[in-house]
């Protein structure tokens, strides 16, 4: 194993992880070939990525689940009636969960049961039930690769969108030479990479804001917000996988930066401010998630306020800056200046105001009143206005909103 690769640390070490946080799915048939499914593994992990892997029978007879287990960090799914299998990650579940599924090394008999739409094992049922992108690197004999039937099938899997990746070509384990050895596992990753990594920000600075901000009143006390920075960090996600340059301004959140983010924590709200400005001066796009305490108390207690027999308080509460629009109205600002609007109530229409208010280019609103939508939730949706056009994005999780997203605001960059 590769000396500077940590099995229990999902990213990789002087490189960047450019499948963060995707979940693949390996299928792994009965090939000559099925030990390169621990390369492919152990090259998706150190990409970052999440993998689960299935094996058919045919595979176990070729390398042991416990191979691939130990390499994705996670049990091998075999059989299709297991039951402690399915109740752990039912086949539906998991065909869900995949954002690709991959069959390497995909043999003739299964690239057959492909084409057939067979289902009575898991790998079969998988591949139907997934809406991901399904992957097929094939492997067999030159002979077996030539004839009639494959090629007429692969042409099917083709057809139906199904992405061949390779054979190539050379010496076989039987002895021949010609098509059909399964494709370098560094051309699979790198195949797999180019899919996901969209590079539309290729070039580009995104400084992004995230998480509360805090305002204290003493040396034990502040006021803040419900914000978790999900939706931020899934934004910073999404503009790395684009090839974005990004820096994340964050207030106390518990989210972990993604590799390669230049973060910059901060607490307050002057603080937020402050570093917005300075990350600012290159950007192409500001993006303003985080939710900004707009009033601060106007003097911070220097000792403990103690309750001392009192059943009211008074708080003095002073305006903080306006963070968003103070970017927005830098006499050079980024091309995009993009908002988000929590409301709950009039969604559309606050945040319309508010976008012309902060001299924004686009506002994204959503209905924090819904638990599934806004503060510290999986998952978003809402509206992303523009003064010329709305877009609506349904419920999915924070990642996929931020990618859509980002793909969205990449379309409007000026040319350079
Ligand atoms: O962090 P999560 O738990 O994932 O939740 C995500 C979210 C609900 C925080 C996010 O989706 C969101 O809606 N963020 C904006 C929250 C907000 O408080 O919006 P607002 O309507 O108060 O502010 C409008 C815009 O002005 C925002 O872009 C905000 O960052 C910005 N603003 C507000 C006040 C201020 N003083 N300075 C600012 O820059």
């Amino acid at each position: 194993m590769d000396a500077t690769f940590d099995i229990n640390f999902p990213g990789c070490i002087g490189q960047m992880a450019r499948l963060l946080n995707r979940n693949f799915i390996i299928g792994v048939t009965g090939s000559i070939a099925a030990y390169k499914a621990a390369e492919i593994t152990r090259e998706l992990k150190r990409e970052g990525a999440n993998v689960r892997v299935i094996m058919t029978d045919g595979a176990c007879e070729f390398i042991t689940p416990l191979t691939l287990q130990a390499l994705s960090g996670n049990p091998v799914h075999t059989g299709l009636l297991d039951t402690d299998a399915e109740a752990a990650m039912g086949h539906i579940e998991l065909a869900r969960w995949a954002d690709a599924l991959v069959i390497a090394p995909a043999s003739a008999d299964s690239i057959a049961r492909l084409v057939q739409g067979r289902a009575d094992d898991l790998l079969g049922a998988c591949a139907l039930a997934t809406p991901a992108p399904v992957f097929v690197a094939p492997a067999m004999n030159q002979e077996m690769w030539a004839k009639a039937a494959t090629q007429e099938n692969i042409h099917v899997l083709q057809n139906r969108g199904i992405t061949i990746l390779g054979p190539d070509s050379g010496s076989q384990a039987c002895g021949d030479i010609g098509a059909g050895r399964l494709l370098d596992p560094r051309e699979i990753i790198e195949s797999l990479v180019a899919t996901f990594l969209t590079g539309q920000l290729a070039g580009k600075h995104v400084v992004i804001t995230a998480g509360p901000t805090r305002e204290p009143l003493c040396p034990v006390r502040y006021l803040s917000n419900r914000s978790s920075g999900k939706m931020g960090y899934a934004l910073a996600e999404a503009c790395i996988n684009a090839g974005a340059r990004t820096t994340l301004i964050s207030g106390p959140v518990h989210c972990e930066a993604p590799p390669g983010v230049v973060l910059v924590p901060v607490e307050t709200t002057q603080e937020m401010l402050d570093a917005s400005m300075a990350a600012s001066d290159d950007a192409d796009i500001f993006i303003g998630a985080a939710a900004v305490v707009d009033f601060r108390p106007e003097s911070v207690a220097t000792q403990k306020i103690k309750r001392e027999g009192s059943t009211t308080m008074d708080l003095k509460l002073v305006s903080n800056p306006d963070i968003i629009a103070s970017i927005a109205a830098r006499q050079v600002r980024p091309s995009l200046v993009v908002g988000f609007a929590a409301e709950t109530n009039d969604v559309t229409t606050y945040a319309r105001n508010k976008l012309k208010k902060k001299r924004l280019d686009f506002i994204f609103a959503n209905d924090v009143s819904d638990s599934a939508i806004g503060f510290n939730s999986d998952s978003n949706a809402g509206t992303l206005i523009s003064a010329d056009n709305d877009i609506t994005m349904a419920l999915s999780s924070k990642r996929v909103l931020a990618e859509t997203m980002i793909a969205e605001l990449a379309k409007h960059l000026p040319e350079t």
